[in-house]
């Protein structure tokens, strides 16, 4: 399967590492060639969970020195405003009947399969790594990749991405990637989000009783468009309904018990999002909290709390707030 890795970042480095480590044979784009030469010049360094590797690269180059090239699997490993800038391009260096396997987190998925159709299979990535510099990786977790047919069901070519991808890395396959995408989003928008927003851990900011009350809407909110739009949202560290759901203000043990479910799987994370602000880099919240309200809208669902925190996150970038446990209370006010 002739393939080629789109993005020489966390993800997109620590898989083609482990690809090329396993004698899968495999191409890397970059976005130019001062990154494609120092990858040429350095392989692909990985350290952390799943072992180290040391390997060398010989087929990395910038993306546009792939024109006129074809490939049977095109894995898009960049962020998501990227990843919708650059995959109309990227269909065009597929084989006839080639697969186009976006893995970036949010709606982007989704929203390639609408625009580009059938060429696209659904992704999302558990898998945590994290890059130094372009070459030099850490693997952060033991996760893996869960990929699908965005129209639900089973086919060969999932089982073949998974057979190929799966020689190194782990590869799941779901006949319910739809939902899938939806169980990671209601943690994206509420645990990540709102940790980017207060500027530090799950854990700090859920102990006030604002920092609570906007997780529990952010994630109310999200639920309630995932099952307006039809889509079956199933376990991802814990069952997509909490118990004991009511939309507003929920207390209860139960409650209580699923909400240290998620804390103990990522309740000591340092956001990704965060670390997007504090490094003056695009954040994703367009492509989460904002897909959830625009999806929202489509299907008339009320989501005060996630356009809020849209635009506290857009007000962050721009310099005009910074992150803060206040914050959230402006969220709830803003929300009313
Ligand atoms: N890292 C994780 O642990 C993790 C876990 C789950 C999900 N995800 C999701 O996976 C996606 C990728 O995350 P990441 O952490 O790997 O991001 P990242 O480290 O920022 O890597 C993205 C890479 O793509 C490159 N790129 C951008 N546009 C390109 C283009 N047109 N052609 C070639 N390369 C291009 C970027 O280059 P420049 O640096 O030059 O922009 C960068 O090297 C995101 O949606 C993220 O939310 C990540």
């Amino acid at each position: 399967m002739n393939t080629l890795v789109v993005g020489a970042g966390a993800l997109g480095g620590v898989i083609t590492g482990r690809l090329l480590d396993a004698g899968v044979e495999v191409a890397l784009a970059t976005r130019d060639r001062t990154s494609s030469d120092r990858v040429l010049t350095s392989g692909i360094r990985i350290t952390g969970v799943g072992g180290d590797v040391m390997v060398d690269v010989n087929r990395v180059a910038p993306l546009s020195d792939y024109t006129g090239q074809s490939f049977d699997l095109v894995l898009l490993a960049t962020k998501a405003h990227d990843a919708i800038e650059v995959a109309s391009k990227l269909s065009g260096l597929l084989e006839p009947g080639g697969t186009l396997l976006p893995i970036q987190n949010g709606g982007v998925p989704q929203m390639l399969g609408d625009r580009l159709g059938e060429c696209v299979l659904g992704g999302l990535s558990n898998l945590g790594a994290t890059m130094t510099e372009p070459g030099i990786y850490e693997q952060r977790n033991a996760g893996h990749l869960l990929i699908g047919e965005l129209a639900g069901g089973e086919s060969e070519r999932a089982e073949g991405v998974r057979q190929w991808l799966g020689r190194a890395v782990e590869v799941r396959v779901t006949p319910n990637l739809r939902g899938a995408v939806w169980s990671k989003l209601l943690l994206n928008c509420s645990v990540t989000t709102l940790g980017a927003v207060a500027g530090g851990t799950m854990r700090e900011y859920i102990t006030s009783s604002e920092g609570r009350e906007v997780f529990e809407q952010a994630y109310d909110e999200a639920l309630s468009v995932a099952l307006a739009s039809g889509a079956r949202p199933e376990r991802m560290i814990v069952e997509p309904i909490p118990p004991a759901r009511s939309g507003r203000s929920v207390r209860s043990e139960e409650y209580d018990a699923w909400l240290d479910q998620i804390l103990k799987g990522y309740g000591d994370a340092r956001p990704s999002m965060l670390q997007d602000i504090e490094r003056g880099r695009i954040t994703e919240i367009d492509f989460i909290n904002g897909y959830v309200v625009s999806i929202a809208r489509q299907f008339s669902v009320h989501t005060p709390v996630n356009a809020a925190i849209v635009e506290t996150v857009h007000a962050i970038t721009r310099g005009q707030l910074a992150p803060d446990p206040s914050l959230l209370e402006l969220i709830l006010q803003a929300s009313q």
